[in-house]
């Protein structure tokens, strides 16, 4: 089983809608799907009522120490992908579906505050030595230079080529997704033959290519020890430090 997991502090960048399409886009190819929710906001829950179909389920786990458990549960039942969606800010629940994580998607707007709110998030998947990308979401769709501009700020941010670690393609800001969210369906259901489906179906096919070198990512981690990178993470970024029982602490670097 793949576990995917959406994470980012900054709130409305699209780690709910996401973590529903791409639900919806994994089952459409082949998947047996289920969608965790830890944020007790609980966008996916209200989305699976007003749902007539049976799948995805969408199953809430609040607890950070339930989310190992659960997880073993479903391979075991034999589910292929499961997708975490997560509360902005930083919480022990985020902090234990990312240690559990294959891949970390980190949605971000093309905006410097959703930029920036990234930093703490990345701080937490490189201490789990996570693979990781960046998923440009709600993008003007005459923005090319502010799209351009992002993906250069999210590469300097992360050290790392854009081709790597943005993923594509980049998602428009769309009606469909926020009418599919209200119908109870996913983009890919609501608007089959749109643009936002042909997008959320092309981004799949990207992170199922990716979740084919995640071995490898894992065996070879993106950096050796935490707490070696001062070059990679911002001065700004708060630094994350885990008590015995795994409880997450952030702890923000002196000022010099
Ligand atoms: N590509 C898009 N185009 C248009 N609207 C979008 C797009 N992606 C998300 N939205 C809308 O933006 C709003 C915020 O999205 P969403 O709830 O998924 O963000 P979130 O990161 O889960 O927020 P929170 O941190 O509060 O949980 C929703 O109304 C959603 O429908
Ligand atoms: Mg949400």
């Amino acid at each position: 089983m793949q576990t995917i997991v959406l994470a980012t502090q900054k709130g409305g960048s699209g780690k709910s809608t996401l973590a529903i399409s791409l639900a919806l886009a994994a089952i459409r190819a082949g998947h047996t799907v289920r969608l965790i929710e830890t944020d007790t906001q609980g966008t996916l829950s209200n989305w699976r009522r007003r749902r007539q179909y049976a799948e995805p389920v969408v199953e809430p786990i609040y607890a950070a120490r339930e989310v190992e458990q659960r997880l073993q549960s479903l391979e075991r039942d034999g589910v292929t992908v499961t997708i975490v969606d997560t509360a902005g800010g930083v919480s022990a629940a985020t902090n234990s579906a990312i240690r559990y994580a294959d891949f970390c998607l980190i949605p971000a707007r093309p905006s410097i505050a959703d930029i920036e709110a990234t930093a703490a998030t990345l701080s937490v998947i490189r201490a789990w030595h996570k693979p990781f990308a960046y998923v440009l979401n709600q993008t003007p769709i005459r923005g090319a230079a502010r799209l351009a501009s992002a993906e250069n700020a999210l590469s300097d941010e992360a050290a790392l080529d854009i081709v790597d670690i943005v993923a594509r393609p980049v998602i428009m800001m769309r009606n469909d997704h926020q009418d599919a969210l209200s119908a109870g369906l996913a983009v890919c259901e609501y608007a089959p033959c749109g643009k936002s489906a042909e997008e959320i179906r092309g981004l799949w096919q990207w992170i199922e290519a990716r979740l084919g070198n995640v071995v490898a990512a894992t065996d070879e981690p993106i950096i050796d020890e935490f707490g070696e990178t001062p070059a990679i993470i911002p001065k700004w970024a708060a630094l994350p430090s885990f008590g015995n029982d795994g409880a997450l602490f952030l702890r923000m670097p002196a000022r010099t």
